[in-house]
């Protein structure tokens, strides 16, 4: 067939996928083709608005520049990167729950001792952060790297900030022999996403808020286990039920309750890491 109509052009895109070697590939591309179709026929976009998502798209990838990146940050605000974790992650009893890595992950943290101060003694209200890193059955795993950051107290991570050291707020611990680990911060506070960006533009629009609840973000490893990125929220935050990118767990929500001196704070979680072969829970 030469000419299409309205109702016949979305199987025709998707017949001319019949030579894809890769069913994978070919399944997944049908479906983004009759989704976007669907898409186009529902709303029945007008050519100034297609014209304005492309000029959107192209301004989210010109705004990936070095340690920025736009289009993470958009698949995060649509919820989009959440769903891809609830389908990749679907986890026994015992495990801590995954959720979103974000775009501000910066490899090769210092390793540090038990008990160092990731804020480097910097403005904030102290912290201690302590816990064990378990196995789904409660057995204590020795030697599971803790890869933390977090803000500082102004609200931006180091590599927002060239005011702060690439590695401020950064760091990787070691559980002990019973599992355990310790470190010091400053509490976490909320903050908001960059909103100097396409994605900021798009979340005015839609007229969303941009601030995600204060927390502290978590790679945990060890070897034989699936690793586990995810956050530890502070409890009573008020973005809690608003995260612009809808993170939140509340098996992930921690209490930071002050120490009898009155002067620290003080948050205590034992995280679950689930054996690399176990397969997820149905
Ligand atoms: C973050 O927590 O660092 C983050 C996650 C998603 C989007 C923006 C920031
Ligand atoms: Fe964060």
């Amino acid at each position: 067939m030469r000419q299409f109509t309205e109702d016949t052009l979305t199987d025709a895109v998707v017949a001319r996928l019949a030579r894809c070697e890769d069913p994978r590939f070919k399944e997944v591309m049908s479906a983004l083709i009759r989704h976007v179709h669907a898409f186009v026929r529902e709303v029945e976009l007008g050519e100034a608005e297609w014209l304005a998502a492309i000029q959107f798209l192209t301004a989210t990838g010109q705004a990936c520049v070095g340690d920025r990146q736009e289009y993470i940050l958009l698949s995060d605000v649509l919820g989009v990167s959440m769903l891809v974790d609830a389908i990749n992650h679907r986890k026994p009893g015992g495990a801590t729950e995954s959720t979103v890595l974000g775009p501000f992950y910066a490899e090769g943290a210092p390793e540090l001792p038990a008990g160092a101060d990731i804020s480097h003694g910097g403005p904030g209200e102290p912290t201690e952060v302590r816990g064990r890193v378990l196995t789904p059955e409660g057995k204590p795993i020795a030697g599971a790297v803790l890869d933390v950051w977090q803000t500082a107290a102004n609200a931006l991570y180091s590599t927002q900030d060239p005011k702060q050291d690439r590695f401020n707020c950064r760091g990787r611990f070691r559980s002990g022999a019973d599992g355990g680990f310790f470190f010091r911060t400053v509490k976490p506070v909320s903050y908001p996403v960059p909103t100097d960006g396409p994605v900021g533009k798009i979340l005015n629009a839609m007229g969303r808020h941009p601030m995600r609840p204060a927390h502290l973000h978590f790679i945990v490893s060890a070897p034989g286990y699936e690793p586990v990125a995810t956050h530890l929220f502070v409890k009573g935050d008020p973005y809690l039920d608003s995260d612009v990118v809808f993170a939140v767990k509340n098996s992930l929500i921690v209490d930071f309750k002050p120490k009898p001196d009155g002067n620290t704070l003080e948050a205590t979680y034992d995280f679950g890491l689930k054996p690399a072969d176990r397969k997820s829970a149905a």
